[in-house]
């Protein structure tokens, strides 16, 4: 079936997402909404951001998309339940595909969560987490300076490794073997991440995994798209155009993207 897949976030994190999802689904057409004028996601009110990613949702869905993907933690742990359960559509989140891979890559059974200080405080993890291994502990920490960081495209230099290094000193005393990124703007911030964590810890992003759990889903309900040739990609932003359009070109490599305007105010 060649209706698109819908892919939304708060911003640009969600590419993160996307780019595995057409990296292991190369015919499936995916349409894609970064809702950057509201980003960050992460320190608003619960209720609000269930009221926004609704918006987006129900954007996607005009779009004919044949399933959801929440490519945003924050959006996952405020709506999921909400959307699976009126949307019509199969949606997917983030969070329960990165707490697999982490209870998979854990030995110690001590897993750090990176996130926004909504997901933390949602405690979607630890629920995530205890239903995969009751033995695991899980060690949280909110790290609210880094998705301006990414929104901003500062990611790369200096100044973000020491806001990395900063961030993460809480952490310093800690054992533990694992570490998820529990936001979608964070494996960009990866090589920084891991310098400070060193070899002994394994980072696990949900990008991968949750790509792998949209094809079983997909392959289940007979929806693979069987097209020939390269689907074209469509994003919209309720942000700056020529700031998203160089963000995709350089994440994920496509020449000309179809970049659109949307307004949810
Ligand atoms: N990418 C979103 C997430 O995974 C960022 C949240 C935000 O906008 O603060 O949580």
């Amino acid at each position: 079936m060649n209706a698109p897949i819908g892919v939304m976030d708060s911003g640009v994190g969600g590419l993160t997402v996307a780019k595995e999802i057409m990296k292991l689904m190369p015919a499936e057409q995916v349409v894609y909404i970064g809702d950057n004028a509201r980003c960050p996601y992460g320190p608003r009110p619960f209720a609000e951001v269930r009221k926004f990613t609704w918006q987006l949702a129900e954007k996607l869905v005009r779009q004919g998309v044949k399933l959801l993907i929440i490519a945003c933690n924050t959006a996952t742990a405020a709506a999921l339940k909400s959307l699976q359960k009126h949307l019509g559509i199969p949606v997917i989140g983030v969070i329960s595909p990165g707490a697999r891979a982490a209870v998979k890559a854990s030995v110690k059974k001590k897993i750090v969560v990176l996130g926004t200080a909504g997901t933390v405080a949602s405690g979607a993890y630890e629920s995530a987490i205890s239903s995969l291994s009751s033995s695991s502990a899980v060690i949280p920490l909110a790290c609210p300076k880094f998705v301006p960081l990414v929104e901003s495209r500062e990611h790369t230099g200096e100044f973000a490794r020491s806001l990395v290094q900063e961030t993460l000193l809480p952490l310093r005393k800690q054992s533990f073997d694992t570490a998820i990124l529990g936001c979608t703007h964070y494996p960009l911030l990866q090589p920084f991440i891991e310098e400070v964590f060193g070899q002994t810890v394994t980072v696990v992003s949900s990008a991968e995994e949750t790509a792998r759990d949209a094809k079983r889903l997909l392959e289940y309900e007979n929806l693979l798209a069987n097209r020939n040739g390269q689907p074209k990609h469509i994003f919209y932003t309720t942000g700056s155009v020529p700031i998203f359009r160089e963000t995709v070109k350089d994440w994920l490599g496509i020449e000309e993207p179809e970049i659109r305007k949307t307004r949810f105010i």
